[in-house]
């Protein structure tokens, strides 16, 4: 009989942020993940990305989708913060405030804004449609939040904080770089965008989130760890989507691993707690870029299909594959992993067959290391066989009721990866999620 087998041991301390962060290219279940796990935290923190990302979370069979609001928003007893590394649209924002009124969900004194998020202007967007456009079929696939174009500006000593919206010289600050960027606007193709309507919406939504607490987030934050808060950092995105680590060139904008929480919420490194690296049973991606493990067959399509494998912020199609070993090892390395949370199991229920990439073929060399840029070289997987179990995980509430192949596939991927797997995530809604 095979039997659960536990590594290392369960977590204690405080005066420690934990993390939950994706370990593949986003979407993993990151928003059900902190969801499940807000409970045990006084504060949920978002480190960086912003509209790009979308959450989803299914309460008592209603799903919501959040972009830039912490997922521990829909807990009462929750503080939630929007920490300096993200960028937030206002727009996006509001509408996202508007969803929360709609429920009677009571917010205002539970979200708090880090005076240094940089702002989104609508020309960010412009000029990530516009961007995206020029570069044709190499173009990156984003989500056209203006993402890109805003951490430019960031980077680029350019751009406009929140704290700044309350400054007497903003109006003039905002002309100033809407003027910079519809001169580089000339040097792009012209895209359909109308920027009076959107200026309007932009300003009128600013107004509304004056009205919330804007704070010096990173004083905050090292005040409650002081007073034993329990602290919860959101990442968003996957740690291969990161700038510095991910599939570069197609990547997001942000650091997306858990260096990211240090600089984006001014958490020194010795508060670092619990790392927990949040991966699907198996392997998608949105957009453009390298995915070795992707499937172009039946069984691509049918982890689509029974995965609902659409984008939660652009409902574009996933592309789906198998898990991946050499890129979950180097993400697992990456982020210092100390807890795994492995979701979307039930997904591979109906297969006979599943795979895993333990190694790659680069160039035609057996390795066991992430190249470069896996856009020069070529990469291909080199499989193992686990058995599937063909049954569903539907109402088994602990790893002990869990089918013998299943916990072999489950073993075998804590075994790779040196990491014990905390939870195991056997559905989208809060209940269906076994503790291990
Ligand atoms: P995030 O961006 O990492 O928060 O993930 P998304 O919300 O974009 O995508 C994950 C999708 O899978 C959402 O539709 C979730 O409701 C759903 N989901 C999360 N965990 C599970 C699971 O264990 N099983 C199934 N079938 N769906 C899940
Ligand atoms: P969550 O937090 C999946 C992808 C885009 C594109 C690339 C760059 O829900 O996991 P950007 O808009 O950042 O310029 O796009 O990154 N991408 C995501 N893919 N989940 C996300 O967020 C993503 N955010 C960005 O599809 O390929
Ligand atoms: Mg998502």
């Amino acid at each position: 009989m095979i039997t659960f087998a536990f590594l290392g041991t369960k977590p204690t301390n405080n005066d420690m942020v934990d993390v939950i962060l994706g370990l593949q290219w986003g979407d993993e279940g990151k928003g059900k993940i902190v969801d499940t796990l807000a409970k045990d935290y006084d504060i949920v923190a978002r480190f960086q990305g912003g509209p790009n990302a979308g959450h989803t979370l299914v309460i008592e069979g209603t799903k919501y989708v959040l972009h830039t609001i912490p997922s521990g928003i829909f807990r009462q007893e929750i503080i939630n913060i929007v920490g300096n590394g993200v960028v937030i649209d206002p727009i996006v924002f509001v509408e996202e405030l508007d969803k929360l009124d709609r429920i009677g969900l009571d917010y205002h004194s539970r979200l708090l804004l880090s005076n240094k998020v940089h702002l989104i202007l609508p020309t960010h967007r412009m000029l990530d449609a516009a961007k995206e456009a020029a570069k044709g079929s190499e173009k990156i696939g984003s989500t056209l939040r203006g993402i890109g174009p805003s951490y430019m500006d960031k980077t680029g000593r350019n751009g406009l904080r929140l704290g700044d919206i309350l400054q007497a010289n903003f109006e003039q600050r905002y002309k100033s770089l809407k003027r910079k960027h519809l001169d580089l606007l000339e040097l792009y193709p012209q895209i359909q965008f109308d920027l009076a309507d959107e200026e309007q919406k932009w300003f009128a939504a600013l107004e509304r989130i004056k009205k919330l607490s804007f704070i010096d987030a990173e004083y905050f934050l090292n005040a409650q760890l002081r007073k034993g808060k329990r602290i919860l950092a959101e990442g968003a995105q996957g740690s291969m989507l990161d700038i510095d680590f991910g599939t570069y060139p197609y990547v997001t904008s942000s650091n997306t691993i858990t260096a990211g929480v240090c600089n984006g919420l001014g958490i020194a490194p010795k508060h670092i707690g619990e790392v927990i690296g949040v991966a699907k049973a198996y392997t998608t991606r949105v957009g453009s870029g390298p995915f070795p493990t992707e499937l172009f067959d039946e069984a691509g399509a049918e982890m689509a299909r029974v995965g609902h494998e659409f984008g939660a912020t652009t409902g574009r199609p996933r592309r789906c594959g198998w898990i991946d070993m050499v890129q979950l090892r180097y993400t697992t390395m990456l982020n210092g992993v100390t807890q795994i949370a492995l979701t979307k199991i039930d997904v591979l229920n109906g297969f006979g067959q599943i795979k895993s990439s333990e190694h790659y073929l680069v160039n035609g060399q057996l390795s066991d290391q992430m190249p470069y840029d896996l856009c020069q070289y070529e990469v291909a997987p080199k499989y193992l066989d686990h058995p599937g179990w063909n049954q569903s995980l539907e109402k088994i509430t602990s790893t002990d009721g869990l089918p013998d192949k299943a916990l072999q596939y489950i073993n075998y991927i804590q075994e790779q990866l040196q990491v014990r797997i905390s939870m195991i995530s056997t559905g989208p809604a809060r209940e269906s999620i076994i503790i291990a």
